[in-house]
């Protein structure tokens, strides 16, 4: 490490806990509306997850801790009936969505302190602690990966390069700063950044929508292309690096991350443009041996048929709308995470960081 205090630099708020509540950014209807809705119970934050009002692998985990609080919060004793009670609340937020890891990981941390060992000195307080600790740490990785990926970045380039990304892996993902776009961050503070491609990232427009407006809002020069523009953008913007978040890191190091992430792979391979993926540890599976064995999540089919509730198609043509992809290590040059950096990542080397 350098030995530079790291600082949060972005000006985007997605998730606070205010006045015993929840408070999340709708990141259903940015950039146009910045409204804010808050969750007051358990049930509220399993539909924030949901329906995507909080996204992002590391901001449903987030969230998800925060739940368990609200659930403790509606209970005057902790009587092995609530904590029971509170557990199911665990359960069933488990099931909010599926390809994500950070949410299990994050429920699993909450869990621990319900365990028998620690339940005399169960509180709301000591589980706002760990929800508040859970939510300062992520924040923390992500300013740490940003400095590790930006020595990396630094060693291989001359002067400032090109970036494309796909969907948001910023601040509105995580629990501030952001991961691909954390680094983002940090090259531009660093003088490592030309200027960013943002795919649009169909069909939930997570780059249209979030990344433009979130790097915009910080002053990030940022370039919107339609999807089936990138190798275009490769080619002929002279594009150094792909860099995106992932959802879900298998231990052999295959990334699933979203639909489209694994074509742009391939095409950044066969373009000379070096692929990095930057994701906590909380987002590493070392339970999965290998993509394939991670469930991809499938979302409904209005959102092909249909651009911004906007019909484009036949209202009953048949369609498919999976939502992730896994990108195959061998396509991924580094994965960057707090614990380390694997350059060409395999199971040895994965197992080396994040073995047990
Ligand atoms: O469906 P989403 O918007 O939750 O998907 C998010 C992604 O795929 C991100 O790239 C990933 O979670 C990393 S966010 C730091």
């Amino acid at each position: 490490m350098s030995g530079k205090v790291l600082v949060d630099t972005s000006s985007v708020k997605a998730i606070e806990w205010k006045d015993n509540e929840l408070v999340l950014l709708d990141q259903r209807i940015l950039p146009h509306k910045e409204e804010y809705v808050s969750c007051t119970c358990v049930e509220d934050v399993f539909v924030a997850i949901r329906a995507m009002i909080v996204r992002g692998a590391p901001a449903i985990g987030i969230c998800a801790a925060y739940g368990v609080v609200l659930s403790a919060q509606s209970r005057s004793v902790f009587s092995d009936e609530a904590v029971s009670a509170i557990e199911r609340d665990i359960e069933h937020l488990r099931t909010a969505r599926p390809t994500a890891v950070n949410l299990m990981w994050a429920l699993d941390v909450m869990l621990e302190e319900l365990s028998e060992e620690r339940r005399g000195d169960l509180s709301v307080e000591i589980l706002l602690d760990k929800a508040k600790q859970i939510h300062s740490d992520d924040i923390f990785n992500n300013l740490l990966m940003g400095e590790l990926a930006c020595a990396v970045i630094g060693k291989l380039e001359q002067g400032p390069s090109s970036v494309l990304t796909h969907c948001n892996a910023g601040a509105l993902a995580t629990g501030g700063y952001g991961t691909a776009l954390g680094v983002v961050r940090a090259m531009w503070e660093s003088g490592l950044l030309e200027r960013v491609f943002a795919d649009e990232t169909r069909p939930w427009l997570q780059g249209a929508r979030l990344t433009v407006w979130e790097l915009e809002k910080d002053g990030i020069p940022v370039v919107l292309n339609v999807d089936c523009a990138a190798s275009w953008v490769m080619k002929n913007k002279q594009v150094k690096w792909l860099i995106v978040g992932a959802d879900r890191i298998a231990a052999n190091g295959d990334v699933v991350n979203k639909i489209g992430t694994y074509g742009l792979a391939i095409q950044a391979k066969y373009h000379g443009v070096k692929v990095m993926v930057v994701a906590p540890s909380s987002t590493v599976d070392m339970q999965s041996r290998h993509g394939e064995e991670i469930e991809i999540e499938m979302r409904d089919l209005r959102e092909v048929r249909a651009l911004s509730g906007q019909l484009i198609s036949l209202a009953d043509v048949d369609a498919v709308n999976p939502v992730f992809d896994i990108t195959p290590a061998s396509l991924v040059d580094f994965i960057v995470t707090e614990k380390g950096v694997i350059h060409n990542p395999d199971a040895l080397k994965m197992n080396e960081l994040f073995g047990v």
